[in-house]
């Protein structure tokens, strides 16, 4: 039995391909005193690893060349040398693109399969999900009646997000790319109306699907999409900034015309990083695993097998071949 990972081999510039990654076995860790190893069921690929890949100023560290990728998994402790994790328990930690990973316990959380699916703690009832949260309950600030407009909309964060404007009373509006994905936002998420964005028109859709206007833009993607919206917000509305990511492969296309429209709409923006608000993570997680759990607020996950796999469900990830959470199973 050997321990596999997946190291970042350079840092890309401009769009990742597979020779950014190099796949590799080696040794599987021995927990120390105060230790405990982690075999891996499910690992979490997520948009912010695109940020992690370059080198420059963020909000967190930048993942360095030659070492393992970083990234969250759900897993079992196979081995214990601490006094709280036994052997068999189960973990959400950040031991990054690897089968067996060693922890000290900081920042890991217990959780139950048997409450939720194991995988669902990297989604809904994980980072995604309380991300979703936040950004809606603290920067959106969205009220029943009003229409909530979510980019993303069939994704990890944009779908929790938008079920979870639907169960405050708002109208929600989502965008998403392809008449799949926005079937299912409506059909499934029971999203009031979705757009997608990639058939053109997208000003005029919105404003058909839209007619009192946009209170508050929960925004995913950023760049052309955001344009348009802009496009439609009300006075006093609310944008919660919590991504880019039509821009993470290509900055310039960014660029956002309609900026007149926060002066004019009185429109306040707020970036946040859900890592800011760790006070909210308890409540968040606590709300959002019993709607899982009693079936009200719903998931779907985009799932690729082996870790050798990983690199091109990421890179897919970036272009929107995921259709909901993308995982990768490792067990
Ligand atoms: N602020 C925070 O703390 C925080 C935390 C987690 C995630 N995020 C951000 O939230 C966003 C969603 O993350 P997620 O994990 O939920 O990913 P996701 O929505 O499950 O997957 C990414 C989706 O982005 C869409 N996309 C890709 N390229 C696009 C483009 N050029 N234009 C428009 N849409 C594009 C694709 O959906 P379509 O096919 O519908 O285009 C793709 O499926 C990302 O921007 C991520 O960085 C922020």
């Amino acid at each position: 039995m050997k321990n596999q990972q997946v190291l970042l081999a350079a840092r890309p510039r401009g769009p990742v391909e597979l020779k950014h990654f190099r796949f590799v076995e080696a040794p599987i860790p021995a927990a120390a005193d105060g230790e405990f190893v982690v075999r891996a069921h499910y690992l979490s690929l997520d948009p912010y690893m695109r940020g992690r890949m370059d080198d420059a100023k963020s909000y967190a560290r930048k993942a360095e060349v030659g070492e393992v990728m970083v990234g969250t998994a759900v897993g079992e402790v196979v081995e214990s040398r601490h006094e709280k994790f036994k052997v068999g328990d189960f973990v959400e930690t950040r031991t990054g693109w690897q089968l067996y990973g060693r922890s000290d316990g900081g920042g890991v959380r217990k959780i139950d399969p048997a409450y939720v699916p194991l995988s669902a703690y990297l989604g809904a009832v994980g980072m995604p999900g309380v991300t979703a949260w936040i950004g809606l309950n603290e920067h959106g600030r969205s009220k029943p009646g009003e229409t909530v407009v979510v980019s993303a909309a069939s994704g990890a964060v944009g779908s929790v997000a938008g079920q979870l404007a639907k169960l405050q009373g708002c109208r929600v509006v989502g965008v998403a790319g392809g008449n799949a994905k926005c079937d299912y936002v409506v059909n499934e998420l029971k999203f009031d109306a979705c757009i997608d964005y990639k058939a053109g028109n997208l000003e005029a859709a919105l404003a058909a699907a839209c007619p009192q206007g946009v209170d508050v833009y929960f925004d995913n993607v950023g760049g052309p999409v955001l344009d348009a919206v802009l496009t439609q917000m009300n006075a006093f509305s609310r944008i919660a900034l919590c991504g880019q990511i039509s821009g993470y492969n290509n900055p310039d296309a960014l660029t956002v015309r309609n900026f007149r429209s926060f002066l004019v709409n009185r429109i306040q923006l707020r970036g946040f990083i859900c890592s800011d608000h760790m006070d909210l993570w308890r409540p968040a997680l606590k709300e959002l695993g019993m709607l899982v759990h009693e079936g009200k607020l719903k998931y779907r996950e985009s799932i690729a097998q082996g870790l050798e796999n990983a690199p091109a469900a990421f890179i897919g990830l970036l272009n929107g071949q995921n259709f909901g959470k993308q995982l990768v199973k490792l067990i």
